[in-house]
């Protein structure tokens, strides 16, 4: 559907019809969140909804950009000064020097694009943008580089062109997801293991908030960068700490002195997550289901209470799955507002999303979006 969508906006836009259409999907993930930048594990899976472009080399070196869903165009250049103003066309900008940077031979091109991964609402629609763009110069210009690179390429985008130090799961999850199947990730080395995933009996579900975050908004850099103090106040006594992932509970309390107690919060929520991700692998292993569900909830209410990147409507809604008998339940992504992810058994479904829906609708006047997960594969050519 979003292929002729595309298609019809590129021959409107720019009046022919011979463009090439590439997809990449925005993602969920099961758990292990905010521990990608401290080189540790996450679990994502990529989802049916993202982002859709059409494309096509125009022959000069300028780049003709029309937003679908916002009905707006920019023009710009491919050098370093000709970043347009437009936050989206930033994306497009970017991923397109980044590209240049490692050596792709990136020209002028037309383009559109559409989304239906919601913005702000941690599914990750800028890392599907990146990714829909990387996959699709790197094969228009001959590129050479692989999905690793395009990743990377991805995640630099954001770094340097929209201001958000991000760690890598999202963009390498848009390229390298599996229909069926989560990813997980070490982050430190982009070993990756795909999972098998088909919770038997049970369902996940996003509750959307409606409160969109703005990760760009320092915190989510500030929480980086608590991290980056921790893990040097302990390398300066235990060098082989690379990063928190690397650390202890018991090498948090060596210098529990030597940092604010904010950072001392922020660190332990992310040792306690990596030992989490961990175990979730092995509960799944088992097909442990109420493992799983315990252990989202315990990064939930990290997230909340030492991490501090949770909202009321997201604990709200974490309260409320609770009080239902949901197995799991959790802020998902980046936080400040966006999806809670739960995992909930086939028999409590529909009553869930009843009275999650009526009790939010009662309080904030308004109802959650609700998103059922299906899990799909990464960017590529339609
Ligand atoms: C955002 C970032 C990711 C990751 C998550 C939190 O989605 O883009 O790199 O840090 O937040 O897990």
């Amino acid at each position: 559907m979003n292929e002729q969508i595309v298609k019809r906006a590129f021959a409107a836009q720019y009046g022919v019809a011979d463009a090439a259409v590439f997809a990449a999907p925005g993602r969920i993930n099961l758990i292990g969140e905010h521990t990608d930048y401290n080189g540790s594990f996450v679990f994502p899976g990529a989802i049916d909804k993202g982002i859709t472009i059409a494309i096509k080399p125009n022959g000069s070196e300028r780049i003709r950009a029309f937003a679908i869903d916002l009905n707006e165009q920019a023009t710009f250049g491919l050098q370093e000064e000709d970043a347009p103003a437009q936050s989206w066309a930033r994306y497009v900008f970017g991923i397109s020097r980044e590209l240049i940077k490692r050596g792709v031979a990136v020209g002028g091109f037309d383009t559109v694009f559409t989304g239906d991964v919601p913005l702000g609402a941690g599914m990750s629609s800028s890392a599907a943008l990146e990714s829909a763009y990387a996959f699709a110069l790197n094969h228009l210009f001959n590129g050479r580089l692989d999905k690793f690179e395009l990743a990377k390429a991805g995640q630099a985008t954001e770094h340097h062109y929209c201001g958000v130090k991000c760690g890598i799961m999202d963009q390498f999850v848009s390229l390298f997801g599996k229909a069926n199947n989560l990813l997980l990730l070490d982050c430190r080395s982009l070993e990756y293991r795909y999972f098998p995933f088909d919770p038997q009996g049970y369902r996940l579900v996003l509750l959307d908030t409606l409160v969109k975050h703005a990760l760009a908004s320092s915190a989510y850099n500030k929480r980086r960068q608590s991290c980056e103090t921790v893990a040097s106040a302990i390398r300066r006594r235990h060098p082989e700490v690379e990063f928190l992932r690397d650390a202890t509970f018991a090498m948090l309390e060596e210098v529990r002195h030597e940092v604010s107690a904010e950072d001392y919060n922020r660190a332990a929520y992310v040792i306690g997550e990596t030992a989490r991700v961990k175990a979730v692998c092995d509960a799944l292993e088992r097909g442990d289901y109420e493992t799983v569900g315990r252990k989202m909830y315990e990064t939930h209410s990290g997230m909340s209470q030492l991490y501090e990147v949770s909202c009321e409507e997201l604990d709200v809604l974490n309260d409320i799955a609770k009080a239902c008998g949901v197995t799991g339940s959790r802020v998902m992504g980046g936080g400040f507002g966006g999806c809670t992810i739960n995992l909930v058994k086939e028999s409590l479904y529909d009553s869930f999303i009843r009275t999650a829906k009526e009790q939010y609708l009662a309080r904030y006047g308004k109802e959650p979006r609700v998103y059922d997960v299906v899990i799909s594969d990464g960017a590529r050519a339609l």
